[in-house]
């Protein structure tokens, strides 16, 4: 079978599903503790989170410890209109500070716009990575249309199961953004 963005989508919604629940909160949480150990981690004043999908790398604990150590916090509001990501200020997880945006997407009940530029690191999602921090998405490119026009001070981390995590992803093209790092276990 030939390796194309599609089926490598699909090959990883089912890894990702079948992947046991315990593992996924064990791995999410090595991957946490990978994040907290790095410098700009620590120097980080403002960071862009994303509100996991049940089976993607939990991002819950990583946002409640980072609230505690005085970050802003900010996670993605989709605009389905404008076809993008609006960083929005979170200050709490609290489900009633919650809503169901896109895709079933959690976003803050009250969206507060923050400046793209005041991000200090970006925590990006995806569906496969490569060992260079080629990325592959869901197949709608929010995140390679937010992050080309981010500064380049902005430093880029994407988050992944190890089975996520492939030598080369090999159909990369221009208009996506390579992550600077793969956090991964
Ligand atoms: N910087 C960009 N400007 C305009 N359109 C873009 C940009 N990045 C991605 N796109 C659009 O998004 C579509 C999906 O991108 P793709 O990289 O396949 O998805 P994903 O990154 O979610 O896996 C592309 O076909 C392209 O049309
Ligand atoms: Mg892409």
């Amino acid at each position: 079978m030939v390796l194309t963005k599609e089926n490598l989508r699909k090959l990883m919604l089912e890894k990702l599903e079948k992947q046991r629940e315990e593992l996924r909160k064990k791995r999410s949480l090595s991957i946490k503790d990978k994040l907290f150990r790095l410098k700009v981690f620590k120097e980080a004043k403002t960071i862009l989170f994303y509100l996991a999908l049940k089976p993607e790398v939990q991002t819950r604990t990583m946002i409640e410890e980072a609230l505690k150590l005085g970050k802003k916090i900010a996670v993605p509001a989709c605009d389905i209109k404008a076809k993008e990501i609006k960083p929005c200020l979170l200050r709490t997880l609290e489900n009633r500070h919650l809503k169901e945006g896109a895709c079933g997407i959690s976003e803050p009940f009250l969206i507060r716009p923050i400046d793209p530029a005041k991000i200090d690191l970006c925590i990006v999602p995806g569906l496969a990575f490569d060992l260079s921090g080629n990325r592959l998405g869901r197949g709608l490119g929010y995140y390679d249309r937010f992050l080309s026009r981010l500064p380049e001070s902005a430093h880029k981390i994407g988050l992944a199961f190890k089975f996520q995590v492939l030598k080369r992803l090999p159909f990369c093209l221009p208009h996506d953004v390579r992550v600077d790092k793969v956090l991964f276990a």
